[in-house]
């Protein structure tokens, strides 16, 4: 009985296009298109980008590569997975596989954010805030007293996210990547292309790609090595889950770098259309988090009704992005109750979203006016993503390195690998040597710094 239900559950895998898809698709999201330009334009352009590039490579993408690997060796849920690659007598790996908890608490915040993306696509269609100052009373208004229109656009979101995972990974999760990520990119590179046309594109190119070492502070260093991480997903779990569904002949080390390439090059070209834009107006780079609620609408403003059109793409992008980034993280908690548990699909959805759904009601609240919420000084918002984002993904990526790297035999790494993208022994040994030592280095480097320990 078992067995059958196991093998219905697992009788679906991914194209091998589709598993790069839905899984660029859950790199991609609100860090690329929200967070990498405000972060870059807080510190300060082309040395933060670099250094950006440089995590990526040296950190990001040695552990994408491993999480890839376990996921489809292991065929299973995170937990389940960890369980059976781990040798015998070393099987408490298992609790490696909990990291999902950490992709539930990301969603719940994320949803959050979502809410305010559906909520701002219908409200730049109706009443396009015309300057700056409009413009952050409008934002911080809805974040502090718009608790009836934050609930609502929170739950349709929810409810959206929910019902694309509760379809499942194949016609749900699957073909909607199929269709939102090349429509995503497509709409990016319009905006792109539109601002070219600007006089302000070329110091927008400057400012992303001229590297100023002067303004490259450790703490800007630490931000670009957060930033790498959380850009492409690794570390909750969630690449694990999409893995396990993966075909067996996907080529791990080749998926891996398409990935990695999507993501940065939405990262980069929604980077410079965004600053091109706004210096444009002549807004400032760094408005924080506020960067693409606040003076995004505005740089739209001098476009009059094509400004209106643009504006609303934007939020259409940043919606596609987000939803696909949501799904994935849905789907870690609902695999592992499908096939740990064996609960009914639809159950093991209901189950999961609710409790997302309930902690991302308190997320909110905790930024209104009249249901301020504080946990360790912060808004429960800001704690839960903090939390997720410095501490528990970089353990999670440790995790990964350390279990690769010390708990499996070296020669069964290769062996799989080698079948799978890694073939020459240098690029394995690169490969190998990047996640066992100069990762897990970084990561515990950036760790004690969230401690004020460095
Ligand atoms: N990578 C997503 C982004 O850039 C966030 C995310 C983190 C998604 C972890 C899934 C898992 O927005």
């Amino acid at each position: 009985m078992l067995k059958k239900g196991l093998i219905i559950e697992k009788s679906f895998s991914f194209s091998k296009i589709g598993f790069v898809l839905a899984t660029a698709g859950s790199a991609v999201g609100l860090g690329n298109i929200w967070r990498f330009p405000y972060i870059t334009g807080e510190y300060g352009g082309g040395a933060f980008v670099l250094v950006y590039l440089a995590a990526l490579f040296a950190v990001s993408f040695p552990l994408l590569i491993g999480e890839i690997f376990l996921g489809q060796m292991g065929k299973k849920d995170p937990v389940s997975s960890y369980e059976f690659l781990a040798p015998n007598g070393k099987k408490y790996w298992k609790f490696a596989g909990f990291v999902i908890v950490t992709a539930i608490l990301i969603l719940s915040f994320y949803n959050v954010v979502i809410g305010w993306i559906l909520y701002y696509a219908y409200l730049v269609l109706t009443d396009l805030p015309q300057d700056i100052i409009q413009a952050k009373e409008v934002f911080t208004n809805m974040v502090a007293n718009g608790v009836g229109t934050q609930i609502l656009f929170f739950s349709i979101g929810s409810l959206l996210v929910a019902w694309i995972v509760y379809k499942g990974v194949d016609r749900g999760i699957q073909k909607l990547n199929l269709f939102l990520m090349p429509a995503l990119i497509l709409i990016l590179l319009f905006m792109f292309v539109y601002s070219m046309s600007l006089d302000s594109f070329k110091n927008a190119l400057y400012f992303m790609f001229e590297p100023n070492f002067s303004k490259l502070t450790p703490q800007a260093i630490l931000v670009a090595v957060g930033q790498a991480f959380f850009t492409v997903s690794v570390g909750v779990g969630v690449i694990m889950t999409y893995a396990s569904f993966s075909k067996e002949s996907q080529n791990i080390f080749r998926s891996s770098l398409w990935i990695i390439i999507i993501d940065t090059f939405i990262a980069i070209i929604a980077g410079v259309m965004s600053f091109a834009f706004l210096f444009n107006s002549n807004l400032g780079s760094s408005q924080s988090v506020g960067l693409a609620f606040m003076s995004m609408p505005i740089a739209f403003v001098p476009f009059g009704n094509i400004g209106v059109f643009l504006a609303f793409l934007f939020f259409v992008a940043l919606a596609f992005a987000s939803i696909t980034s949501a799904i994935s993280l849905l789907e870690a908690p609902v695999t592992y109750l499908t096939q740990r548990h064996k609960l009914k699909r639809t159950k093991a959805t209901i189950i999961s979203a609710l409790l997302v759904y309930v902690l991302g009601l308190f997320a909110l609240l905790s930024l209104t006016k009249d249901y301020s919420m504080q946990i360790l000084g912060k808004s429960i918002f800001d704690t839960l993503d903090f939390i997720t984002a410095a501490i528990l993904m970089p353990i999670g990526g440790l995790l990964i390195a350390f279990f690769i790297g010390f708990v499996l035999k070296k020669e069964d790494v290769y062996a799989y690998l080698s079948k799978r993208g890694l073939r020459s022994r240098l690029n394995f040994s690169l490969w190998y040597y990047s996640l066992k030592i100069i990762s897990p280095i970084i990561i515990v480097v950036v760790i004690l710094n969230q401690f004020g320990v460095l």
